[in-house]
């Protein structure tokens, strides 16, 4: 009935590069290979952090609950992946920056034809993404949004040269959104959230892969936890793929579906 995983030990004596080349092996995007004229289905792997009691935040930022290893990790993800998607709020909240090509994944990169960074989609209804918002107007970053976003946003938006991509009517449609990103080759996907993309994608049954730290603190207080949807809750069995601890008490677990591929 119980079985026994052995979590892997990060530890922080340990050389930089070796341990990056480690979890990028552990955190590799399965093999898809492309069926045209069929375009492959974009892996979707989602990446959050919560204390142990469940707190997404901690005084409004994700940023208290992270630590050395936590960043080492979401730096091996983001050199694994074709596209980074993060929800507008989390984007300007979190201050995210265009991820940058990184020297360490650079040779990787290329030998699987990735470009040297990964894409950035920021995804709203609202498109209320300040115009001085310096990703924006990047080649590499595009706005997925849908036909009710205000017009005058859209144009604001538009004429600072931003790329706006049109996914659905009332809200972004996540299965779209996936035939988007095949069209542009980016079939390994990483969302960095937040709690309402999370659970956008978990209502699609479009998530892969969850990849979970838990931070080793207690918050109580009243932030909410790393998924949240309207309507009725799923129930979408996983499984552990694997479990890695660091010096610092940090838990990074990678839960994968437990059927269908993935699996
Ligand atoms: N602990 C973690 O790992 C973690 C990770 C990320 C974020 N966070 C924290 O989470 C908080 C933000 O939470 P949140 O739930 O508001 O973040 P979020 O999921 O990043 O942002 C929600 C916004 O994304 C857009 N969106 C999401 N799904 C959509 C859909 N299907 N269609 C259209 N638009 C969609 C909407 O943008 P518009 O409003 O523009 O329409 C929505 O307001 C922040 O405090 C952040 O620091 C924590």
């Amino acid at each position: 009935m119980f079985g026994v995983q052995k979590a892997t030990q990060l530890t922080s004596g340990d050389d930089e590069a070796a341990t990056l080349r480690r979890l990028a092996g552990l955190y590799a995007y399965p093999d898809r290979p492309a069926s045209p004229p069929c375009l492959p289905r974009p892996f979707l792997r989602a990446n959050m952090v919560s204390s142990i009691d469940g707190a997404v935040t901690h005084n409004g930022k994700s940023g208290d609950l992270g630590g050395p290893g936590d960043r080492t990790i979401f730096r091996v993800l983001r050199g694994l992946a074709d596209l980074v998607l993060v929800g507008a709020n989390t984007a300007a909240t979190e201050g995210y920056r265009q991820p940058a090509p990184d020297d360490m994944f650079a040779a990787d990169r290329a030998a699987r034809e990735q470009h040297p960074a990964p894409a950035l989609a920021l995804v709203s209804r609202s498109l209320s993404i300040p115009g001085d918002y310096t990703p924006l107007t990047h080649p590499d970053t595009v706005v997925v949004t849908c036909r009710a976003a205000p017009p005058e946003r859209r144009a604001a938006l538009t004429a600072i040269g931003a790329t706006l991509i049109d996914c659905g009517d009332d809200t972004v449609d996540i299965d779209q959104l996936l035939d988007v990103c095949a069209e542009r080759g980016w079939v390994r996907m990483l969302s960095e959230g937040g709690p309402s993309l999370l659970g956008a994608l978990i209502d699609a049954d479009v998530v892969d892969e969850l990849c979970v730290t838990t931070s080793p603190t207690l918050v109580a207080g009243d932030s909410g936890r790393i998924a949240r949807a309207p309507g009725k809750a799923a129930l979408h069995a996983m499984r552990p793929a694997t479990i890695i601890t660091d010096d610092d008490g940090f838990v990074f677990t990678r839960w994968t579906r437990a059927t269908g591929e993935g699996a």
